[in-house]
C-alpha cells in the first residue's frame, strides 16, 4: 500500500475503504486478477484503462509497474483523491476522467488492457453485455480485459446464494441478479445508502459475456477477497484477450 493512505476516508472495516457514493468499498489489498493487470500493464507501451477505479488501488500499482493509465470512475471525488495519491514522479503517466458505464465511449483500438474491478455487479445484465462489447472495441488487437465482479457468495446478498444456485441450475442467464437489494440489509440500515439492485456474478457468466463480445478466455475462476475473513469465492474473475 502506498504511503499516502492518509488521503483516504476513514473506514470502520479493516481492509476496506468506503466509497463516497454508496457503491460499496475499495479493497486495500489487490486481488489476483487486478495484480496480474498491474503487472501486465507495466509491460505495455500502450495506455491502459482502469474503470471503476475508486481511489486507485489498481491504478497506483500499475503506475508503479511502469504503466500509463487512464483512471475512470463515476464519482469525481474518488478521482480527486486518486490524483492526489499519485506520487509526483508518476503524475505524467496518469489521466483521470469521470465516466459512467455503460454510457462512456472511447475511440476503437485505444488501450492495451482494461481493468474493471468490482464495478460490473452494479450494472444489470444488458448493461454488462454492452460494457464488455464496448471494452472489446476499445482494446487493440491482442489487448486484454481483466474483469472482477462480486460473487453471489459475498456481501449481504450471500443469504441468496442457494436461490442463485437454483436459478443457475435452471439455466437463467443472470441467476445472481437481485432486484430489491434492500431486503438483504440489516435492520436499521438506510436503503438509500445502497444500490437499488445488485447483480453478483460467477466466472461462467463473465466468460459467457466475454465470448459473446468476441473475446477468447485466458482464465475464468473464483477469487479470494482482500479482507481477513474473505472466502475463496468472494469474487468472480476473468482474463480475456481480443484476438
Ligand atoms: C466497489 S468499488 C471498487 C473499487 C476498486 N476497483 C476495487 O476493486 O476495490 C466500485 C467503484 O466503481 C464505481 N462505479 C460504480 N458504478 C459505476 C459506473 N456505472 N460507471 C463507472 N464507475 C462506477 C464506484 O464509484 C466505485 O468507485
Amino acid at each position: 500500500m502506498p504511503e499516502n493512505n492518509d488521503l483516504l476516508p476513514d473506514s470502520p472495516v479493516e481492509g476496506l475503504v468506503p466509497t463516497l457514493n454508496n457503491t460499496g468499498w475499495m479493497t486495500v489489498a489487490l486481488d489476483e486478477i487486478s495484480t496480474d493487470f498491474a503487472r501486465y500493464a507495466g509491460t505495455l507501451d500502450d495506455e491502459v484503462l482502469d474503470v471503476g477505479c475508486a481511489y486507485g488501488i489498481a491504478t497506483l500499482a500499475a503506475l508503479e509497474a511502469g504503466a500509463r493509465v487512464l483512471a475512470c470512475d463515476i464519482e469525481p471525488r474518488h478521482l480527486d483523491i486518486l490524483a492526489e495519491r499519485v506520487p509526483e514522479h508518476l503524475r505524467g503517466n496518469v489521466r483521470c476522467q469521470t465516466a459512467v458505464l455503460p454510457d462512456v465511449d472511447f475511440e476503437p483500438a485505444t488501450f492495451g488492457a482494461v481493468l474493471a474491478s468490482r464495478v460490473l455487479h452494479f450494472l444489470n445484465g444488458a448493461d454488462v453485455e454492452l460494457t464488455v462489447r464496448k471494452m472489446h472495441d476499445w482494446l487493440k488487437p491482442g489487448g486484454r480485459a481483466y474483469l472482477v465482479a462480486d460473487s453471489p457468495y459475498v456481501g449481504p446478498w450471500r443469504d441468496h446464494a442457494a436461490e442463485y444456485e437454483r436459478r443457475k441450475a435452471a439455466g437463467e442467464d443472470w441467476p445472481g441478479f437481485i432486484a430489491d437489494y434492500a431486503q438483504f440489509l440489516p435492520p436499521g440500515t438506510d436503503p438509500a445508502e445502497h444500490p437499488d439492485y445488485i447483480n453478483p456474478m460467477d466466472p461462467d457468466i463473465l466468460a459467457r459475456v466475454c465470448i459473446a463480445a468476441g473475446f477468447d478466455i485466458l482464465e475464468a475462476r473464483f477469487l479470494r477477497g482482500g479482507t481477513a475473513n474473505s472466502s475463496d469465492r468472494d469474487h468472480a474473475g476473468v482474463v480475456a484477450v481480443k484476438p
